[in-house]
Protein backbone atom coordinates (compact mmCIF):
# COMPACT_ATOMS: atom_id res chain seq x y z
CA UNK A 1 0.00 0.00 0.00
CA UNK A 2 2.81 2.21 1.27
CA UNK A 3 4.85 1.50 -1.78
CA UNK A 4 1.82 2.17 -4.36
CA UNK A 5 1.17 5.63 -3.12
CA UNK A 6 5.21 6.48 -3.34
CA UNK A 7 5.28 5.31 -6.55
CA UNK A 8 1.70 7.36 -7.60
CA UNK A 9 3.08 10.66 -5.56
CA UNK A 10 6.60 10.31 -8.28
CA UNK A 11 4.51 10.23 -10.77
CA UNK A 12 2.37 12.74 -9.88
CA UNK A 13 4.67 15.27 -8.12
CA UNK A 14 6.61 16.34 -11.12
CA UNK A 15 3.25 16.83 -13.42
CA UNK A 16 1.83 18.87 -10.39
CA UNK A 17 5.07 21.18 -10.34
CA UNK A 18 4.81 21.97 -14.31
CA UNK A 19 1.39 22.61 -14.00
CA UNK A 20 1.61 25.16 -11.55
CA UNK A 21 3.32 27.53 -13.34
CA UNK A 22 1.02 27.42 -15.99
CA UNK A 23 -2.43 27.73 -13.83
CA UNK A 24 -4.17 30.89 -13.31
CA UNK A 25 -2.12 33.12 -15.60
CA UNK A 26 -4.50 35.58 -18.16
CA UNK A 27 -4.58 34.14 -21.96
CA UNK A 28 -2.68 36.29 -24.61
CA UNK A 29 -4.43 38.01 -26.85
CA UNK A 30 -8.11 38.23 -27.28
CA UNK A 31 -11.20 40.35 -26.56
CA UNK A 32 -12.43 39.83 -30.56
CA UNK A 33 -14.52 42.28 -31.53
CA UNK A 34 -17.73 40.08 -32.13
CA UNK A 35 -17.90 40.88 -27.90
CA UNK A 36 -19.21 43.82 -28.21
CA UNK A 37 -22.50 44.29 -29.81
CA UNK A 38 -23.25 48.11 -29.46
CA UNK A 39 -20.80 50.06 -30.81
CA UNK A 40 -20.62 54.50 -30.95
CA UNK A 41 -19.03 56.49 -33.54
CA UNK A 42 -16.41 58.36 -31.52
CA UNK A 43 -18.30 61.80 -31.47
CA UNK A 44 -20.89 59.96 -29.85
CA UNK A 45 -18.67 57.78 -27.33
CA UNK A 46 -18.40 59.92 -24.64
CA UNK A 47 -22.06 61.54 -24.47
CA UNK A 48 -23.34 57.90 -24.49
CA UNK A 49 -21.04 56.68 -21.41
CA UNK A 50 -22.47 59.60 -19.75
CA UNK A 51 -25.59 58.35 -20.08
CA UNK A 52 -25.50 55.21 -18.41
CA UNK A 53 -22.85 56.28 -15.94
CA UNK A 54 -25.89 59.29 -14.58
CA UNK A 55 -29.00 56.28 -15.27
CA UNK A 56 -27.06 53.80 -12.99
CA UNK A 57 -26.58 56.61 -10.55
CA UNK A 58 -30.03 57.55 -11.08
CA UNK A 59 -31.36 53.88 -10.75
CA UNK A 60 -29.09 53.76 -7.43
CA UNK A 61 -31.23 57.03 -5.87
CA UNK A 62 -34.22 55.54 -7.01
CA UNK A 63 -33.96 52.33 -4.94
CA UNK A 64 -32.47 54.65 -1.99
CA UNK A 65 -35.30 56.26 -1.60
CA UNK A 66 -36.59 52.53 -1.13
CA UNK A 67 -34.58 51.36 1.65
CA UNK A 68 -36.83 52.27 4.43
CA UNK A 69 -39.66 50.15 2.88
CA UNK A 70 -37.01 47.46 1.71
CA UNK A 71 -35.66 47.15 5.22
CA UNK A 72 -39.28 46.89 7.14
CA UNK A 73 -39.09 43.52 8.66
CA UNK A 74 -42.77 43.66 9.41
CA UNK A 75 -43.73 43.56 5.64
CA UNK A 76 -43.80 40.50 3.36
CA UNK A 77 -44.45 41.97 -0.27
CA UNK A 78 -42.44 45.04 -0.15
CA UNK A 79 -44.61 46.14 -3.65
CA UNK A 80 -41.67 47.30 -5.60
CA UNK A 81 -41.47 44.92 -9.02
CA UNK A 82 -39.59 45.31 -11.93
CA UNK A 83 -42.33 46.88 -13.44
CA UNK A 84 -42.88 49.47 -10.45
CA UNK A 85 -38.96 49.95 -10.28
CA UNK A 86 -38.79 50.56 -13.95
CA UNK A 87 -41.75 53.22 -14.12
CA UNK A 88 -40.19 55.30 -11.07
CA UNK A 89 -36.43 54.83 -13.02
CA UNK A 90 -37.46 55.86 -16.62
CA UNK A 91 -39.95 58.98 -15.47
CA UNK A 92 -36.48 60.52 -13.69
CA UNK A 93 -34.31 59.78 -16.38
CA UNK A 94 -36.74 61.46 -19.93
CA UNK A 95 -35.76 64.63 -18.63
CA UNK A 96 -32.01 63.43 -18.84
CA UNK A 97 -32.00 62.01 -22.50
CA UNK A 98 -34.54 64.12 -24.56
CA UNK A 99 -31.90 63.99 -27.30
CA UNK A 100 -30.33 60.73 -27.74
CA UNK A 101 -28.97 59.14 -30.87
CA UNK A 102 -31.14 55.93 -32.24
CA UNK A 103 -28.04 54.27 -31.30
CA UNK A 104 -28.04 55.71 -27.59
CA UNK A 105 -32.06 55.53 -27.20
CA UNK A 106 -31.31 51.69 -28.00
CA UNK A 107 -28.24 51.24 -25.83
CA UNK A 108 -30.27 52.92 -22.72
CA UNK A 109 -33.49 50.92 -23.83
CA UNK A 110 -31.25 47.83 -23.16
CA UNK A 111 -30.16 49.03 -19.80
CA UNK A 112 -33.69 49.67 -18.26
CA UNK A 113 -34.37 46.16 -19.72
CA UNK A 114 -31.50 44.99 -17.26
CA UNK A 115 -32.20 47.03 -14.80
CA UNK A 116 -35.83 45.82 -14.74
CA UNK A 117 -34.69 42.64 -14.98
CA UNK A 118 -32.07 42.95 -11.86
CA UNK A 119 -35.37 43.97 -9.52
CA UNK A 120 -37.34 41.56 -10.82
CA UNK A 121 -34.33 38.83 -9.61
CA UNK A 122 -34.55 39.90 -5.93
CA UNK A 123 -38.39 39.58 -5.71
CA UNK A 124 -38.06 36.34 -4.11
CA UNK A 125 -35.37 37.88 -1.64
CA UNK A 126 -37.26 41.31 -0.64
CA UNK A 127 -40.61 39.98 0.07
CA UNK A 128 -39.48 37.86 2.48
CA UNK A 129 -41.33 39.29 6.14
CA UNK A 130 -39.46 39.07 9.46
CA UNK A 131 -35.65 39.77 8.24
CA UNK A 132 -34.78 43.64 8.00
CA UNK A 133 -31.50 42.98 5.94
CA UNK A 134 -31.83 41.49 3.00
CA UNK A 135 -28.34 41.61 1.56
CA UNK A 136 -30.24 44.07 -1.14
CA UNK A 137 -28.46 47.45 -1.53
CA UNK A 138 -28.51 50.34 -4.91
CA UNK A 139 -24.93 48.80 -5.34
CA UNK A 140 -26.18 45.48 -5.85
CA UNK A 141 -28.77 46.32 -7.97
CA UNK A 142 -26.29 48.27 -10.32
CA UNK A 143 -23.83 45.46 -10.17
CA UNK A 144 -26.48 42.47 -11.59
CA UNK A 145 -27.71 45.24 -13.80
CA UNK A 146 -24.07 45.73 -15.22
CA UNK A 147 -23.96 42.01 -15.57
CA UNK A 148 -26.85 41.79 -17.96
CA UNK A 149 -26.59 44.97 -19.23
CA UNK A 150 -23.48 43.43 -20.47
CA UNK A 151 -24.52 40.32 -21.75
CA UNK A 152 -26.65 42.23 -24.16
CA UNK A 153 -24.34 44.80 -25.41
CA UNK A 154 -20.82 44.17 -24.49
CA UNK A 155 -20.51 47.52 -22.62
CA UNK A 156 -18.72 47.20 -19.28
CA UNK A 157 -19.68 49.03 -16.28
CA UNK A 158 -18.26 48.31 -12.54
CA UNK A 159 -17.94 50.31 -9.97
CA UNK A 160 -14.69 50.20 -8.21
CA UNK A 161 -13.79 51.36 -4.49
CA UNK A 162 -11.33 52.09 -2.22
CA UNK A 163 -12.38 49.23 0.06
CA UNK A 164 -14.22 47.26 -2.48
CA UNK A 165 -17.04 44.36 -0.78
CA UNK A 166 -18.05 42.57 -3.68
CA UNK A 167 -14.85 40.91 -5.73
CA UNK A 168 -16.49 41.96 -9.20
CA UNK A 169 -15.71 45.59 -8.12
CA UNK A 170 -11.97 44.91 -7.42
CA UNK A 171 -10.55 48.23 -9.59
CA UNK A 172 -7.58 47.70 -12.50
CA UNK A 173 -4.73 49.54 -12.39
CA UNK A 174 -6.28 52.04 -14.23
CA UNK A 175 -9.29 52.34 -11.70
CA UNK A 176 -6.79 52.57 -9.16
CA UNK A 177 -4.89 55.34 -10.59
CA UNK A 178 -8.18 57.33 -10.49
CA UNK A 179 -9.82 56.64 -7.77
CA UNK A 180 -6.85 58.02 -6.27
CA UNK A 181 -7.18 61.05 -8.16
CA UNK A 182 -10.53 61.42 -6.98
CA UNK A 183 -9.96 60.44 -2.84
CA UNK A 184 -7.65 63.53 -3.11
CA UNK A 185 -10.13 65.88 -4.71
CA UNK A 186 -12.78 64.65 -2.32
CA UNK A 187 -16.14 67.01 -3.19
CA UNK A 188 -14.32 68.50 -5.63
CA UNK A 189 -13.71 64.88 -7.66
CA UNK A 190 -15.14 65.14 -11.06
CA UNK A 191 -15.79 63.10 -14.09
CA UNK A 192 -13.21 61.84 -16.69
CA UNK A 193 -12.85 59.76 -19.29
CA UNK A 194 -10.48 58.57 -22.07
CA UNK A 195 -9.85 56.53 -25.06
CA UNK A 196 -8.26 53.31 -24.32
CA UNK A 197 -7.75 49.76 -25.80
CA UNK A 198 -9.26 46.59 -24.66
CA UNK A 199 -7.67 43.85 -26.63
CA UNK A 200 -7.88 44.65 -30.09
CA UNK A 201 -10.87 46.95 -29.62
CA UNK A 202 -10.98 50.67 -29.03
CA UNK A 203 -13.25 51.87 -25.99
CA UNK A 204 -13.60 54.72 -24.08
CA UNK A 205 -13.18 54.55 -20.82
CA UNK A 206 -15.45 56.69 -17.86
CA UNK A 207 -14.97 57.33 -14.64
CA UNK A 208 -17.78 59.01 -12.48
CA UNK A 209 -16.90 59.59 -8.54
CA UNK A 210 -19.64 58.40 -6.25
CA UNK A 211 -19.63 60.71 -2.92
CA UNK A 212 -20.79 59.67 0.42
CA UNK A 213 -23.89 60.63 2.12
CA UNK A 214 -24.74 60.53 5.93
CA UNK A 215 -27.22 57.30 5.42
CA UNK A 216 -24.14 55.53 3.77
CA UNK A 217 -22.13 55.38 6.97
CA UNK A 218 -23.94 53.06 8.53
CA UNK A 219 -21.91 50.90 6.93
CA UNK A 220 -19.24 53.24 5.06
CA UNK A 221 -18.60 55.18 7.94
CA UNK A 222 -17.05 55.31 10.88
CA UNK A 223 -15.32 53.97 13.26
CA UNK A 224 -13.37 51.87 10.78
CA UNK A 225 -12.82 48.44 11.29
CA UNK A 226 -16.40 48.15 13.37
CA UNK A 227 -18.75 45.35 11.63
CA UNK A 228 -21.43 46.71 10.21
CA UNK A 229 -25.36 45.26 10.02
CA UNK A 230 -24.11 42.80 7.26
CA UNK A 231 -20.84 41.63 8.84
CA UNK A 232 -18.34 43.99 6.78
CA UNK A 233 -15.46 45.97 8.78
CA UNK A 234 -16.72 49.45 8.27
CA UNK A 235 -14.52 52.12 6.16
CA UNK A 236 -13.71 55.25 8.59
CA UNK A 237 -15.04 57.18 6.02
CA UNK A 238 -17.47 60.60 6.38
CA UNK A 239 -20.25 62.01 4.03
CA UNK A 240 -18.79 63.64 1.32
CA UNK A 241 -15.81 61.50 0.67
CA UNK A 242 -15.26 59.39 -2.41
CA UNK A 243 -15.84 55.92 -1.93
CA UNK A 244 -15.68 54.71 -5.22
CA UNK A 245 -16.73 55.36 -8.85
CA UNK A 246 -19.07 54.52 -11.74
CA UNK A 247 -16.62 52.79 -14.40
CA UNK A 248 -18.21 52.51 -17.78
CA UNK A 249 -16.34 51.04 -20.69
CA UNK A 250 -18.24 51.72 -24.63
CA UNK A 251 -16.81 50.13 -27.71
CA UNK A 252 -16.10 52.56 -30.45
CA UNK A 253 -16.61 52.08 -34.22
C1 LIG B 1 -26.31 48.20 5.04
C2 LIG B 1 -24.93 48.49 4.73
C3 LIG B 1 -24.66 49.43 3.56
C4 LIG B 1 -25.12 50.72 3.38
C5 LIG B 1 -26.04 51.53 4.28
C6 LIG B 1 -24.50 51.18 2.13
N1 LIG B 1 -23.71 50.20 1.61
FE1 LIG B 1 -22.52 50.35 -0.01
N2 LIG B 1 -22.22 48.36 0.00
C7 LIG B 1 -22.65 47.51 0.98
C8 LIG B 1 -22.48 46.13 0.52
C9 LIG B 1 -22.81 44.88 1.30
C10 LIG B 1 -21.97 46.20 -0.79
C11 LIG B 1 -21.70 45.04 -1.75
C12 LIG B 1 -22.98 44.89 -2.57
C13 LIG B 1 -22.91 43.86 -3.67
O1 LIG B 1 -22.31 44.13 -4.71
O2 LIG B 1 -23.51 42.79 -3.50
C14 LIG B 1 -21.78 47.62 -1.06
C15 LIG B 1 -21.21 48.10 -2.21
C16 LIG B 1 -21.00 49.43 -2.48
C17 LIG B 1 -20.28 49.95 -3.61
C18 LIG B 1 -19.59 49.12 -4.70
C19 LIG B 1 -18.23 48.63 -4.32
C20 LIG B 1 -18.21 47.39 -3.47
O3 LIG B 1 -17.97 47.54 -2.26
O4 LIG B 1 -18.45 46.27 -3.99
C21 LIG B 1 -20.36 51.31 -3.57
C22 LIG B 1 -19.75 52.28 -4.55
C23 LIG B 1 -21.15 51.65 -2.40
N3 LIG B 1 -21.51 50.49 -1.74
C24 LIG B 1 -21.51 52.92 -2.04
C25 LIG B 1 -22.50 53.19 -1.10
C26 LIG B 1 -23.18 54.45 -0.97
C27 LIG B 1 -22.88 55.69 -1.81
C28 LIG B 1 -24.10 54.32 0.02
C29 LIG B 1 -25.14 55.31 0.48
C30 LIG B 1 -26.01 55.82 -0.55
C31 LIG B 1 -23.99 52.94 0.53
N4 LIG B 1 -23.02 52.29 -0.18
C32 LIG B 1 -24.72 52.43 1.58
C33 LIG B 1 -23.16 47.89 2.21
C34 LIG B 1 -23.79 49.11 2.43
Amino acid sequence: MKKILLISLSVLLPLCAKASGDIGIAAKGGFPEYLFLEKVNESEAHSTAVMISKSLAIGRLVIFAQMGKLTDPTLGDKGFSGDVFADQWKSALEAEFMDASPTQQRIIDKLIWAGKLSMDNNQDRLNVQGVKWKHFLPAKWAREAGLMFNSRTGIVTKQPSVNYRHPSNAPDLKEIEVLTEFVNAGTEAKPKGEFAMMGKQKVYRYFDPINLMPPCLACHGKPKGELDMLGFEKDGFDAGDVIGLISVSVAVE
